[in-house]
């Protein structure tokens, strides 16, 4: 089986030890991805955007992988400071105030007129506005709660893409058909779990993430879009990781690492649900270059069907699937 330029549209790659330890996960199998920019501080300048995407050549050294950077929306970001920023980033990340790691400094209350000029600059610079779309509710409901503000922000900025990520729920889902600019991105780990799942046995830290895995009916909404390659829908891992120690806590981080495996799972995953593979070239590549109007490098990614223990850990941080054996193997990547 072989896909072509694989594309992440969603991936925290961190900074520092942790991004030299875990980088090349993603650099080696995908040709691009969209950073995440939930730094500690945020990346929110022109430079801090330069410098990041400096350090993430830096660490993956000699892959042909190429960072699709994004900045950290502010409400103060005006036209000219967006228009000067606007060939350095591929799409602004909005995270509501303190919902998730390191949103501390996100946006609180969703007042359109607030956000209008920022977001008004971005619709005419045909800047994408990505959104972690969860209010501060019960936790099983603060996304399909937050389906009324993506709503608010799609008809109240028709010309301004925007991409709900991570999506968890059938509520969702059925935005996806309601507006036209609304559209999608789907975690591996959320097509695979539920609740029941993280917490319905003994409590499964490496599978804690935000959103929360969600119910069976949300997971069958979830599928069904992404088996079929619903042109607005495309895959973005959301593989968040962090150092064992802080996963293993009483106090757990949300995320779930998936990088080393996405494309062997997906494989597997396509198969036994008898979907073309067509659909999940689509679904991993073609949708997205369509959506961020994007032509990532040609890397040809061939897929074996040989069993592949998925290790305990990459340099101290455990990926989903850890020690458990997956159908699954990667052959060989080629370029051109
Ligand atoms: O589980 C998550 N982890 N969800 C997010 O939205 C952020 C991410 C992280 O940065 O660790
Ligand atoms: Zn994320």
């Amino acid at each position: 089986m072989q896909l072509t330029a694989p594309l992440d549209m969603h991936l925290h790659l961190r900074d520092g030890e942790m991004l030299q330890n875990i980088a090349k996960a993603s650099a080696q199998t995908f040709s691009g991805a969209i950073i995440m920019p939930n730094l500690v501080p945020p990346v929110s300048t022109k430079e801090e955007v330069i410098a990041y995407k400096e350090r993430i050549l830096a660490a993956i050294g000699d892959e042909k992988f190429t960072p699709y950077m994004t900045l950290f929306f502010k409400p103060s970001y005006d036209k000219a400071f967006l228009e000067s920023v606007r060939d350095d980033i591929t799409a602004i990340k909005l995270y509501p105030a303190g919902i998730t790691t390191n949103s501390e400094g996100g946006v609180s209350g969703f007042d359109v007129e607030e956000l209008r000029p920022t977001l008004e600059a971005m619709s005419e610079l045909n800047i994408p506005l990505c959104i972690h779309g969860e209010t501060n509710g019960f936790v099983m409901d603060r996304e399909a709660e937050f389906v009324s503000i993506y709503e608010r922000l799609a008809t109240a900025f028709p010309n301004l893409k925007i991409i709900m990520e991570h999506i968890t729920t059938k509520e969702s889902v059925a935005a996806l058909d309601k507006y036209e600019n609304l559209y999608a991105t789907i975690t591996l780990h959320h097509l695979l779990i539920t609740l029941d799942d993280v917490a319905g046995g003994m409590l499964k830290p490496h599978l804690f993430c935000k959103p929360i895995a969600k119910r069976p009916e949300d997971k069958e909404a979830l599928l069904k879009v992404v088996l079929e390659a619903h042109p607005k829908v495309m895959f973005g891992s959301d593989s968040a990781p962090h150092p064992r120690e802080a996963k293993e806590a009483c106090g757990c981080a949300a995320g779930v690492f998936t990088a080393p495996i996405v494309l062997q799972v997906l494989a597997e995953l396509f198969e036994n649900e008898d979907a073309p593979l067509e659909n999940l070239q689509a679904f991993i590549s073609g949708n997205a270059q369509n959506i961020y109007n994007v032509a990532p490098l040609a890397k040809t990614v061939t897929l074996e069907k040989k069993p592949f223990t998925v290790p305990s850990d990459y340099n101290g941080v455990v990926p989903m699937y850890a020690d458990e054996e997956i159908a699954y193997s990667i052959k060989e990547i080629t370029y051109g």
